[in-house]
């Protein structure tokens, strides 16, 4: 007797719930996966990210859980920026610079054996950057997320996966037509699930034509970066902490384009193709757990994985491999299911 598909919806069609999606594709396939979300790419936070592979400390996530999904994410992307999917995909390797006016207080982060060639840099380079007493040298990926969040979804069609958008008002009422729902809704968790724990941090960048700039910048304040990408180079930033205002604005630019003109005088007089804003769904833990809701006697089965802020690029294939394996155990443990995974 065929043993029936595990019914599973995606909450949120962002880079996180894309990339956990296609995961479990992958690694169970017992399951058939509906992601369900307001808005998929070019309409995401991640479409108006940078993607560049440079971890963000979560205060509250421990730090060997942090630096395992960099590492995870980290050699899964290398190995696509390695083989001739790289091109459809967008992945791709940058070198470069993080800069910082005086020495941190950690010299070699807590990644810094995941990523390729890491160093301290020396006199001569530092020279470059007269504000600037000490800097880390290393080689890094980017992701395009406008070829990257649409090639993910090409797969996970492929995978047999469907794609919805809609807004999910109650997550009730995916009850009974699904066995287990994954929460990957960002800043939507708010209204959703009534998490107010997680916030936004605005975030501003400018595409700028600057085709002679080959190394990323980074001042080690997170504030002020340089990343060349493929169909432009990215200039950044800001961090603006519960402003839900997702619009670009004009002083803002002119900020970012001093501090970065100041770092990398070349720029003075660039020509900006684009200006974009974004919400980071910015948490002082990720959540990734399992949960059960409970209403009228009543249970629907939850995978939390949301909370990912200003970081979500580095890490989001090794926290996609944990949901999946949290869903693994949870099907596991439901009755009549044949549990069989490649994880
Ligand atoms: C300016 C900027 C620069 C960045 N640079 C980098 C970088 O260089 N490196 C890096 O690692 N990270 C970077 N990030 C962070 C990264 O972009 C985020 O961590 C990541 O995009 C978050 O993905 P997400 O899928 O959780 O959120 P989102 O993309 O916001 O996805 C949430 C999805 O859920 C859907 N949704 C929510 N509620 C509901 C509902 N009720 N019903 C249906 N759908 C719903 C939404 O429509 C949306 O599609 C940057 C972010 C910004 C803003
Ligand atoms: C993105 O947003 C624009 C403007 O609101 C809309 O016209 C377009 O259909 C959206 N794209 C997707 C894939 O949702
Ligand atoms: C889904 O996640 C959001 C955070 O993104 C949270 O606020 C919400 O409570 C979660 N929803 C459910 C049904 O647990």
């Amino acid at each position: 007797m065929p043993v029936p598909k595990v019914k599973v919806a995606v909450i949120g069609g962002g880079l996180v719930g894309l990339s956990t999606a296609l995961c479990i594709t992958e690694c169970l396939p017992q399951c058939s996966v509906t992601v369900i979300s307001e808005k998929f790419s070019p309409n995401t936070t991640g479409d108006v990210a940078a993607g560049c592979l440079i971890p963000h400390t979560c205060p509250d996530t421990p730090l060997h859980q942090q630096k395992a999904w960099f590492k995870e994410t980290f050699d899964y992307l290398f190995k696509i920026a390695n083989s001739p999917d790289a091109g459809d995909s967008g992945i791709h390797l940058i070198s470069g610079w993080q800069i910082f006016k005086s020495a941190p207080k950690e010299t070699y982060p807590f990644w810094w054996q995941v990523v390729l060639g890491f160093r301290i840099m020396n006199e001569a380079e530092l020279s470059k950057f007269p504000s600037h007493t000490f800097g880390q040298a290393f080689t890094t990926l980017k992701c395009q997320a406008s070829q990257y969040l649409p090639w993910m979804e090409k797969r996970f069609k492929n995978n047999g996966g469907y794609l919805e958008s809609r807004k999910v008002s109650n997550v009730w009422d995916l009850h009974g037509t699904y066995d287990v729902v994954v929460n990957c809704s960002g800043l939507g968790s708010r209204d959703l699930f009534g998490d107010h724990s997680i916030y936004p941090v605005k975030g501003q960048v400018l595409e700028v034509k600057a085709p002679w700039i080959k190394h990323l910048i980074r001042d080690g304040d997170g504030n002020t970066y340089i990343y060349p990408g493929i169909s432009g180079v990215t200039l950044g930033g800001t961090r603006q902490t519960g402003d839900w205002n997702c619009f670009p604005n004009t002083q803002a630019s002119k900020g970012i384009l001093d501090r970065c003109c100041h770092l990398e005088p070349s720029l003075h007089g660039v020509s900006v193709i684009q200006e974009k804003a974004g919400l980071r769904p910015t948490r002082s833990a990720l959540r990734i757990e399992k949960d059960v809701l409970i209403k009228n006697g009543q249970q629907l089965p939850v995978i939390h994985n949301y909370g990912h802020g200003g970081g979500g690029f580095s890490i989001h294939w090794g926290t996609a491999k944990t949901a999946t394996k949290l869903l693994q155990e949870l099907i596991t443990s439901m009755p009549n299911v044949y549990a069989k995974s490649k994880l």
